[in-house]
């Protein structure tokens, strides 16, 4: 008989998992405790601007029109223990409040709650990014609480998945992980991803520390290559150089590779920044804290360069004070593709200049809503046009493909000083100096 699956906790990670287990043939329960959250995914809404996450909903979710009725919806815990064979656990981990530290009291409040319910063998998933070493303490919380005993067995299984790219990682991902203390447990996890699997992705079977480190690890990584590109930004502006060119041209070394060289105003989201402030927390607590050291320089190198856009939007606009400057924000995300606003490099630029006294104003095509809840005292124009109306300075902070398709001539016309700075370095110089802009970006010469 086909295997059952749960989805606990239906954010970013577990509404795309819970739709992408749909489409490979499960029948699929998903648990949320906001009950806004599980009224929007009944009805197939996502509660979040996702590509495609829409569209595979609707063609899972019971009881919409067309649909294969294999993905439900519930806020029963004792349905959802009662129902799977398998339940991933997809509550999210933040950042504790003033410390570096992971919160991890929903992902073991979702164990506590879960666990008493379970009466029948099933196979618990840890999906959420944590600290090495709560696969373990989880594990032993299970066998002293679920009344299956040790039928009931943990597993980790980290994702990497992109946002702006769910779905497609979801249902290809470039390798599944998963740490496991059995063969029953592997066994299991070979037949849910079956179908990846054989379309090619690889599987590494791991320990539980190894399978919770490699996500830190690889989040470390990326950051760092981030990082190490804005520290060449950094030299690149002391001697003019042009860190475009420079990143282009170490990415032809294939042990080097392309990806993630783009210089600019620095990662943000939901995770990298967090997940490098925990990684290092929890190397601090296991005596480990010398061997990441580093990772606190990959952190101030990446919240330098907000503060340096801060200085090239006050140098283009002839040094001094910001007051009475009219200054127009291109881009409020962490990413393109994306509503999610947390840690936005793009908001964090445009909220430093307006305590500073300049009169700034907005515009996202996805962010606006996120962004106006978490800084209400900001401007915002519902278009790009109408953010540029009157502007001194024209900052570019999140590289959506509409800003690339802006006409620079059009623009030209709205503004009161022709002055462009872009913080992703996605723009093209050479458009936008020819309709007569002065164009200045981070790492790149003036001219
Ligand atoms: C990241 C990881 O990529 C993913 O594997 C993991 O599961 C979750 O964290 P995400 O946060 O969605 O995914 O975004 P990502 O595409 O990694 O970008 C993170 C930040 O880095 C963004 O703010 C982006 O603008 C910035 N970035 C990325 C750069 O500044 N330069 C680059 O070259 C690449």
């Amino acid at each position: 008989m086909a295997l059952k699956i749960t989805v606990i906790g239906t954010g970013y990670l577990g509404a795309t998992h819970a739709a992408a287990m749909a489409e490979l043939g499960y029948e699929v329960l998903g648990l949320d405790v906001v009950p806004e959250k599980i009224e929007m995914l009944q009805r197939g809404e996502v509660p979040m601007y996702e590509p495609g996450l829409e569209e595979l909903l609707r063609k899972h979710v019971a009881g919409i029109e067309g649909s294969t009725g294999r993905l439900r919806f519930t806020m029963d815990w004792a349905e959802v223990a009662e129902f799977g064979d398998v339940h991933f656990m997809c509550t999210n981990t933040p950042q504790k409040h003033g410390e570096y530290a992971c919160d991890m009291s929903y992902v073991d409040r979702a164990f506590e709650l879960l666990a008493p319910h379970l009466t029948r063998p099933a196979l618990v998933v840890g999906k959420s990014t944590v600290p090495v070493g709560s696969a373990d303490r989880l594990a032993a919380y299970l066998a002293a609480h679920a009344p299956v005993g040790e039928d009931a067995e943990l597993a980790w299984n980290p994702e990497f998945l992109r946002e702006g790219f769910a779905v497609q990682d979801t249902l290809h991902p470039d390798r599944i992980v998963v740490g496991v203390r059995s063969e029953r447990a592997e066994k299991l996890l070979r037949e849910v991803y079956a179908t990846p699997v054989a379309a090619g992705s690889p599987f590494v079977v791991t320990d539980f520390p190894t399978a919770e480190l490699v996500k830190t690890a690889a989040n470390s990584f990326l950051a760092t290559k981030i990082s190490f590109i804005n520290a060449m930004a950094e030299v690149c502006e002391a001697a003019d150089g042009d860190v475009v060119k420079l990143a282009e041209a170490i990415g032809h070394d294939e042990r080097i590779g392309k990806k993630f060289l783009r210089a600019g105003i620095g990662f943000g989201g939901g995770c990298l920044p967090k997940d490098i402030r925990a990684f290092m927390a929890r190397a601090g607590e296991l005596g480990a804290d010398q061997a990441l050291t580093f990772l606190r320089e990959i952190d101030s190198i990446n919240m330098r360069r907000r503060g340096q856009m801060v200085e090239m939007t006050r140098e283009a606009l002839g040094g001094g004070s910001f007051l009475g400057k009219r200054v127009a924000v291109l881009g409020a995300t962490f990413k393109p593709d994306s509503d999610d606003v947390r840690d936005s490099p793009a908001l964090n630029v445009a909220g430093q200049i307006h305590l500073q006294g300049g009169q700034v104003t907005v515009y996202d095509p996805k962010g606006m809503p996120n962004a106006l809840r978490l800084f209400p005292t900001l401007g915002y124009a519902d278009t790009a046009v109408e953010a540029v109306r009157g502007a001194d300075v024209v900052l570019h902070l999140t590289e959506w493909r509409e800003f690339r398709e802006l006409d620079p001539a059009t623009l030209g016309e709205a503004v009161r000083a022709r002055v462009v700075l872009d913080g992703r370095n996605a723009l093209d110089p050479a458009l936008w100096r020819k309709a007569g802009w002065t164009f200045r970006a981070m790492g790149r010469p003036t001219a």
